[in-house]
């Protein structure tokens, strides 16, 4: 099968389609064929070598964390996933090694739920991995309805989800965001914050997607939360705020609840862009060009035959 890969660390040029083994599923797992995938910041950053925190040892990667496909096998003790199962999900791939910008990826079965209907895999793909990101945040927090939470990146991947989910859960969000963004932050029921200037107020807690880092610490309340998105920047507690490091995990069954909420229209999906494997450096040079709002999908863009094998 045909997957991304890059043998060293550099620039998008180190990215090419290399020829590797189709993967068999084991116990709990499953195969899925892979419509759709996003190419996320943090891609960029372990290509380049500049992610901040040891990688898993053995050069060439496969990078990819969402997942939109198609169940095509399954392995031993899987009930609840059969062959042509619609799915989504995402490939912890940085501690796995086993990423999703591949023809076909074995997942556990936990981690995957099923596809939203009606959905293009390209629009679906854009869910797992900053979904859970922003789902997760807002569990670490624990905010009881009616809280305040301020987020910053608001009209990002990440931040837009988070946006979503606090007006579904009764929370008030402030959404930090460029002017541009504003309408974009209002139609998800959040207050408007311009990125220019010092945040100003008092909030029960904040999600720092664009990691401003400590300074935010001035505008949440004696005993609120804090969640850093880039696990080095968590702060020491201060005030009795807890401070906690964002890092999103696979759990299929969270999953399946926002994909409800994408089914009822309270959780929009956005694409940016969609690219081939084969344009998976411009799919990177995209994303480094900052301003992107929607997802970067990357798909095979090869038609594929029943048998696994690709033309
Ligand atoms: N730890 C985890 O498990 C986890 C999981 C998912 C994501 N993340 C991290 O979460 C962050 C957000 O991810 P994402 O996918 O949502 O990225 P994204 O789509 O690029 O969103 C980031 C947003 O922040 C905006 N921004 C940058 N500086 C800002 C500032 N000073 N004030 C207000 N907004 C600002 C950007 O605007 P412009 O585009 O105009 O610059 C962009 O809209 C990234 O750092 C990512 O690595 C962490």
């Amino acid at each position: 099968m045909r997957a991304v890969s890059y043998s060293q660390f550099g620039g998008p040029e180190v990215l090419h389609v290399a020829d590797v083994p189709v993967p068999e599923p084991g116990p709990g797992q499953v195969r899925v064929r892979v419509a759709a995938s996003v190419v996320h910041p943090v891609d960029l950053m372990v290509r380049s070598g500049r992610f901040p925190a040891p990688l898993p040892t053995g050069l060439p990667y496969t990078p990819g964390w969402d997942v939109a496909g198609t169940i095509d096998a399954v392995g031993p003790s899987v009930e609840e996933l059969a062959i042509g199962d619609e799915v989504i999900g995402f490939s912890p791939w940085l501690q796995t090694t086993v990423g999703a910008h591949a023809e076909y990826v074995v997942l556990d079965a936990a981690w995957l739920t099923s596809a939203p209907t009606g959905v293009p895999a390209t629009e679906a793909a854009t869910l797992p991995t900053n979904g859970l990101a922003a789902a997760q945040a807002l569990d670490l927090l624990a905010l009881p309805a009616g809280s305040t939470v301020l987020v910053t990146g608001a009209a990002g991947q990440v931040g837009g989800f988070v946006l979503a989910l606090a007006r579904a859960t009764g929370l008030h969000a402030t959404g930090l965001a460029g002017a541009d963004d504003r309408e974009f932050v209002e139609s998800l029921g959040a207050a408007f914050l311009p990125r220019s200037g010092d945040p100003m107020g008092t909030f029960d807690a904040v999600i720092d997607l664009a990691v401003i880092g400590p300074s935010l610490l001035d505008v949440i309340r004696d005993g609120g939360g804090y969640v850093a998105a880039s696990p080095p920047l968590r702060p020491e507690p201060v005030r009795g705020i807890r401070t906690f490091a964002l890092e999103v995990r696979p759990d299929g069954s969270r999953l399946g609840e926002l994909v409800k909420l994408v089914t009822s229209g309270d959780i929009p999906l956005r694409v940016a862009g969609v690219y081939p494997f084969t344009d998976a450096a411009a799919a990177h040079d995209r994303l480094a060009q900052g301003g992107v709002r929607g997802g970067v999908v990357i798909v095979p863009g090869l038609e594929q035959q029943p048998n696994g094998q690709s033309r």
